[in-house]
């Protein structure tokens, strides 16, 4: 059987899965990306477990190659380039040093344009020629897709809406240094700041109220939206604001048909969404408004990303994997 192993490399998790050509994955593991600081070591560990997977499959697999999604990579060099969420500073030569222990095509490509292209091939946006995907998470990732191709920009960088400023009043820093940088206000590690913001803005009752930045946990505070607590009330509401114009502006760039949220950020279901599409309304300039859908992903939210990390390849496979 025909397979692609998609590999998402995470701040957090590398997840890896082996994924058929319907997007559907046949099995999947992951490990810890902080568990190997040295980068030879991880790629072993990357390989051993792409190993794993193949023979512990149940069926023969003729694995195609990997396709790999990573914060901050780049498709034209192959490189992930200072990544703020990764152990590994500077330029890292991830397809080079991959290749020499996996010797089939690989590709590399910034994570949310991966996911960009899974959801076009597999996913919500299946003949969709613009659209725009956000991945909300510990960061704020995006895959722009305009004219039917993904906007990869001069180096392969672009499409980094998570570093566009916003003008906000003593701005928040992202990882890389943009102040006022969306990812610092909408992502999992930006809510928890909203909800420390709002405690000292407010003085209303809430379970929130004194509680360490450590011991925030975003179903908490969807819980407590649930319950009607004020400041997580508060904080979606302020999230769903900057996010709404942000939106906005994003649609004056390219004119997407839809606009397609993945990630953590998206459990928190209507607590966001609601409060977002109103603000997307009352942001949007007149002549766009009825023609930009907002949405939910289409892919499994446990696979998303090694999905879309595997359609790379599954895409050069269209072009008989001219590699
Ligand atoms: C990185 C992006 C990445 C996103 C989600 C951001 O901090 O700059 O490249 O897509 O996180 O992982
Ligand atoms: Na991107």
């Amino acid at each position: 059987m025909d397979l692609v192993a998609g590999i998402d490399i995470g701040g957090t998790k590398t997840k890896i899965g082996l994924v058929n050509k319907d997007g559907k994955s046949i099995n999947n593991t992951y490990f810890r990306t902080r568990e190997f600081e040295d980068l030879d070591d991880y790629l072993d560990k990357v390989k051993d477990t792409v190993d794993k997977l193949v023979n512990d499959c149940e069926h023969e697999v003729n694995l195609l190659g990997c396709g790999v999604g990573a914060p901050n990579a780049s498709s034209r060099t192959g490189c992930i380039e200072n990544a703020s969420n990764l152990a590994w500073k500077g330029r890292v030569p991830l397809v080079a040093k991959l290749k020499d222990r996996i010797n089939l095509p690989i590709r590399v490509m910034n994570d949310a344009n991966a996911a960009a292209m899974g959801e076009m091939l597999f996913g919500n946006a299946k003949g969709l020629e613009d659209f725009i995907l956000l991945t909300l998470g510990t960061g704020l990732g995006s895959g722009i897709v305009a004219n039917g191709q993904i906007i990869e920009g001069s180096g392969g960088l672009a499409g980094e809406l998570g570093h566009v400023g916003l003008t906000v009043e003593e701005g928040r820093y992202t990882g890389v240094g943009v102040q006022g940088g969306l990812e610092a206000y909408v992502s999992a590690t930006g809510l928890k700041r909203t909800i420390l913001h709002m405690q000292s803005k407010y003085t209303e009752d809430s379970r929130f109220r004194d509680i360490a930045f450590n011991d925030l946990h975003g179903e908490d505070i969807t819980k407590a939206a649930e319950e009607g607590d004020f400041i997580a009330l508060k904080a979606f509401d302020y999230t769903a604001e900057i996010l709404g114009m942000a939106l906005a502006n994003f649609t004056a760039f390219t004119q997407p048909e839809a606009i397609f949220l993945l990630g953590g950020l998206v459990n928190s279901g209507k607590w966001i969404l609601d409060p977002l599409e109103k603000y997307f309304d009352q942001y949007l300039m007149e002549a766009y408004k009825g023609k930009v859908e907002l949405k939910f992903s289409g892919l499994p939210p446990a696979s998303a990303a090694i999905c879309g990390a595997a359609a790379l390849i599954w895409e050069l496979d269209k072009k008989k994997l001219a590699m």
